[in-house]
């Protein structure tokens, strides 16, 4: 079948278009219900029907012969280890930690906070979870304390699983000593820490709450799938928004399990048996969908790789996973390409490796630049394919889709709508903009399956966020434009969040906790263009009249707060003392305007502006 008409039908019928879908995944109870909506006028997929995503992804394929074909591959060059798990093994270790967790008294609708590093015990937890119908929440490794205690407070987890270390390359990471003082600092305090002891570090688990994973899991009996509605959630993801606080995006089982495994053969072209690797982590989006739960309900073999693209050992890492495990589908960050690409340029690792095996690379997380594009499809000689995406989706909307017509890439653009997902662009009024025009872009509703329903335990955020711009669209926070052929081409955020290393993260937190320091009276943190990271945090502070400082170990104290407080994963590494900040006569601080003087773009003085003479003052910092 065509893209177009594959498309269309989705446009056409949704509700016939999506249950016709839902019948590829094995339900307890089919759905009555496709689409509904809830009192708040919310949209619903499939929410009656009875299921569990662990089911599918793991005893469903033990059910039907694919027992003893490989689940996942662990494959971590930072601790020398590869460990094949079968789906039947995977089955087994589940079923035993979703025992354990039942012991430890939690129950469906529960949630656990998940903290862990790439390990194939951080995807048990997670599947773990879903099989007794509790919520899970991964939280990234590379987060500090501050970030996970915040949301310990939202999420309320009655466990925490973790590790006793991370690896990054070489350097271990204590998890646990971030966890106690997580716990320390949130206001709400969980039963129970499970902690998964790795050889390279052992962690104290001296505290009453604390709970040794091999130890308890020995003793633990396997429980069986429990059943839960189509609409009950599978997991939250907190995202970062343009506040200090980040969201929780929320996932029902139901509309998830169908995107997902649609996506798989639609946009990936992969079918079960394949190898699919999505070199990313847990902690995001990408790794809940794409390393987790598609490729085991598509009966795949997924790989979680604990390791860099490059530096474990070389800029070759990437190329020896896909020969050594026959790697299909390849899917990773540009970032992380631009840093093979730097260390490798002219591709002398690319040509060791047989990759055969590969038909197609994918990448998300950021807008592949078309050097980098050019670079990496003349390289290896394959279809590169950009596709764009949010957590709050879970899954592509716009993509080149694979498993139908394939369509001509245009370098720089995310290709074209995905099945369910009507891609208008709106002007700042919500007026649809002609061809080639910039603006917002936007979904209009309703949303396909798997797309968030709601902030965790905050409505009226979502709908602030999301839906009360423009009424009857959800907007992304992205901008871009279609052209004539109707490709999409995404440009970038129209709001403060920046996306550093394909980590998304918001100015506006850093923002609030730069201007905590006592010698700061205000700041504006935007982001600067960045070869390697796409993005880079760059702080700009007004002091307080009343203090004299070292302004060089003031940036020094200022990177650290944000280090402690956020994480590494910030990367906030650059600040400048300013006389002020350019502001709009009414007081509102012109950070667009201060993002594209620093990236040396063109710009309109706004009309709006207080006293210009404030914009030559960010200029001569260049
Ligand atoms: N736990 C603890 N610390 C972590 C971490 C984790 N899980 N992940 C990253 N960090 C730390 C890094 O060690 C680094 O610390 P440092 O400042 O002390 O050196 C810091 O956070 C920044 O990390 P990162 O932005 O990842 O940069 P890097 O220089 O270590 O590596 C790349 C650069 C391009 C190789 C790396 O960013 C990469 O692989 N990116 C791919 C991102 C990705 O997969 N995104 C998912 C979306 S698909
Ligand atoms: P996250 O929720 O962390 O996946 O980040 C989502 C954001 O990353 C989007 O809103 C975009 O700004 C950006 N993004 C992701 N994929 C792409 C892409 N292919 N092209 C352009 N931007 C992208």
């Amino acid at each position: 079948m065509s893209y177009q008409a594959e498309y269309d039908h989705s446009m056409q019928n949704p509700e016939e278009f999506w249950k016709e879908k839902a019948q590829d995944v094995s339900w307890f109870k089919f759905p009555d219900k496709i689409l509904s909506q809830d009192e708040n006028g919310i949209h619903h997929w499939f929410a009656d029907g009875e299921m569990n995503t662990c089911y599918m992804a793991l005893d469903y394929h033990v059910e039907n012969g694919r027992g003893d074909q490989a689940a996942l591959i662990y494959d971590s060059p930072v601790t020398d280890t590869k460990k094949t798990y079968t789906y039947k093994e995977l089955r087994d270790e589940v079923a035993t930690c979703a025992g354990m967790l039942t012991e430890l008294g939690t129950t469906k609708g529960d949630r656990v906070i998940i903290y862990m590093p790439m390990i194939p015990e951080a995807a048990v937890a997670m599947l773990a979870c879903a099989r007794i119908g509790a919520i899970h929440s991964v939280v990234f490794g590379g987060f500090a304390p501050r970030e996970l205690a915040i949301r310990i407070d939202d999420a309320k987890p009655r466990v925490i699983m973790s590790a006793s270390c991370g690896i990054e390359v070489k350097r271990e990471i204590a998890y646990k000593p971030m966890l106690d003082e997580a716990i320390k600092m949130a206001e709400y305090k969980p039963e129970h820490c499970v902690v998964f002891q790795r050889p390279e570090v052992t962690a104290d688990l001296s505290s009453e709450r604390d709970i040794d994973w091999q130890e308890a899991c020995a003793k633990a009996k396997p429980v069986d799938c429990v059943p839960v509605n189509g609409s009950d959630l599978l997991y939250i993801l907190y995202t970062s928004g343009t506040t200090g606080k980040p969201k929780g995006v929320v996932r029902e089982n139901g509309g998830h399990a169908v995107a997902m495994k649609y996506s798989m053969k639609a946009i990936y072209d992969v079918k079960p048996g394949d190898v699919y690797w999505a070199a990313s982590d847990v902690g995001w989006v990408v790794g809940h969908s794409y390393i987790i739960y598609a490729p085991l309900l598509q009966g795949c073999t997924t790989i979680l790789y604990e390791g860099k693209p490059i530096m474990t050992p070389d800029a070759g890492a990437f190329w020896r996973i896909v020969e050594e495990y026959k790697v299909k589908a390849l899917f990773t960050a540009p970032t992380a390409f631009r840093a093979i690409k730097k260390e490798d340029p002219d591709g002398e690792f690319i040509k060791q490796y047989d990759l055969s095996s590969l038909v197609n690379i994918f990448s998300a997380g950021e807008r592949l630049d078309p050097p980098t594009y050019e670079w990496l499809s003349e390289k290896t000689e394959r279809p590169v394919i950009d596709h764009w995406w949010q957590t709050e989706t879970g899954w592509a909307i716009a993509a080149n889709m694979m498993g139908y017509e394939v369509k001509p890439i245009k370098a720089g653009s995310a290709t074209v709508p995905v099945s369910g997902f009507n891609v208008q662009i709106l002007d700042d009024n919500g007026q649809p903009v002609p061809s080639g025009v910039q603006g917002n872009i936007t979904l209009k509703l309703p949303l396909p399956p798997s797309c968030l329903t709601t902030i965790w335990q905050d409505f009226n955020r979502f709908k602030s966020s999301y839906l009360d711009t423009y009424p009857g669209y959800y907007f992304s926070g992205d901008g871009g434009y279609i052209d004539e052929e109707g490709y999409l081409f995404v440009m970038g955020r129209v709001d403060d969040v920046i996306n550093v290393a394909g980590h998304r993260l918001s100015t506006g937190e850093m923002e609030e906790i730069v201007g905590k320091h006592s010698a700061v009276a205000e700041c504006s943190v935007v982001g600067r263009n960045d070869n390697l990271k796409g993005q880079m945090p760059v702080g700009f502070v007004v002091l307080k009249s009343s203090v004299t400082v070292d302004e060089a170990e003031l940036s020094k104290e200022l990177v650290q707060l944000v280090r402690d407080s956020i994480g590494p994963v910030a990367c906030f590494k650059e600040v400048y003392i300013v006389p002020r900040l350019p502001k709009t006569r009414s007081g509102k601080i012109l950070r667009k305007t201060i993002r594209q003087i620093f990236n040396q773009e063109e710009y309109v003085v706004p009309s709006t502006i207080d006293d210009p003479e404030s914009l030559n003052e960010i200029k001569a910092l260049l």
